[in-house]
């Protein structure tokens, strides 16, 4: 896939987005907002904004007023749009329940590996010739990781930052079955919007890390889950994972640096 060229003349200086729920807009002051068309179809409004001096977007994967489903989100039109305003990293942020005990409603997590429980989602750019198997040994840019981490630590927040994170499909939460079977195969934390947003990222070359806030403990570990009790708790941890995102931001470098598979990923990635 060749990155469309000159398209976007006067985005060229958009290397980094954040990617997340709704209201991070309010990341930036005077934010400007535009509407891009794919091949996959036409994501949300995208935020353009600056934080410290660099153009950073802002994509709400849900759209503007919350209005898209996670099972429904265009993950391909999304990351692709981005993809075509010439981003190279992406900082996300999902909310998720915790399967691992350890965990707490409220805590930070990085993950640094993922299980793709997904069903009905389009999960690749190359359904085409050439045939194309892209490595996701290191399924998250190992660089924004540790950023991520580093950050988290240095704001004086506790982050985990090893995690395995299964992606259910959704919209419903899951079973306390579906859960303990979960947690038999290693997976921490749970959520529905993850994937395969990560794999499209690294489909285009483009670095990819998320950082999580548990909103709740997974099914069957507390007795019932409410979406008002994911909102309650998100709304209390947003502005932590806020300030981890601009001190973030504040700290990439805008040239990428080698030091990460993303960069050349489809290089090993055919057979010719
Ligand atoms: N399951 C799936 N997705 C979620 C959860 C959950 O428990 N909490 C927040 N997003």
């Amino acid at each position: 896939m060749k990155r469309p060229k000159n398209r976007l003349k006067n985005l060229e200086n958009i290397k980094i987005a954040i990617v997340g729920g709704t209201g991070f807009e309010k990341l930036f002051k005077n934010a400007k907002w535009l509407r891009l068309g794919t091949p996959y179809g036409i994501p949300p409004p995208i935020f353009i904004g600056r934080i410290k001096g660099k153009n950073v977007a802002f994509l709400p994967r849900h759209g503007l007023n919350h209005s898209v489903p996670p099972h429904r989100v265009n993950y391909k039109a999304n990351i692709y749009a981005l993809y075509e305003m010439g981003v190279e990293r992406i900082l996300a942020t999902n909310a998720v329940g915790a399967i691992n005990h350890d965990f707490k409603p409220g805590d930070i997590v990085v993950p640094h590996d993922f299980v793709d429980f997904t069903k009905l989602r389009s999960t690749t750019f190359y359904d085409d010739a050439p045939v194309t198997h892209i490595d996701v040994s290191q399924p998250y840019c190992p660089e924004v990781r540790k950023l991520l981490i580093e950050t988290a630590k240095k704001l004086g927040l506790h982050a985990w930052d090893r995690a395995v994170l299964v992606c259910t499909e959704g919209p419903r939460y899951e079973t306390p079955a579906e859960i303990e079977m979960f947690r038999r195969l290693g997976c921490d934390i749970v959520g529905m919007t993850g994937i395969p947003e990560a794999v499209l990222a690294r489909e285009l070359e483009m670095c990819y890390a998320t950082i999580c806030y548990v909103s709740n403990m997974a099914a069957g570990i507390q007795e019932r889950l409410t979406a008002f009790e994911v909102s309650k708790v998100s709304k209390r941890v947003l502005p932590k994972i806020e300030q981890v995102l601009i001190e973030t931001v504040k700290a990439l470098s805008l040239q990428r640096k080698g030091n990460c598979p993303c960069a050349s990923t489809l290089k090993d990635a055919r057979f010719k």
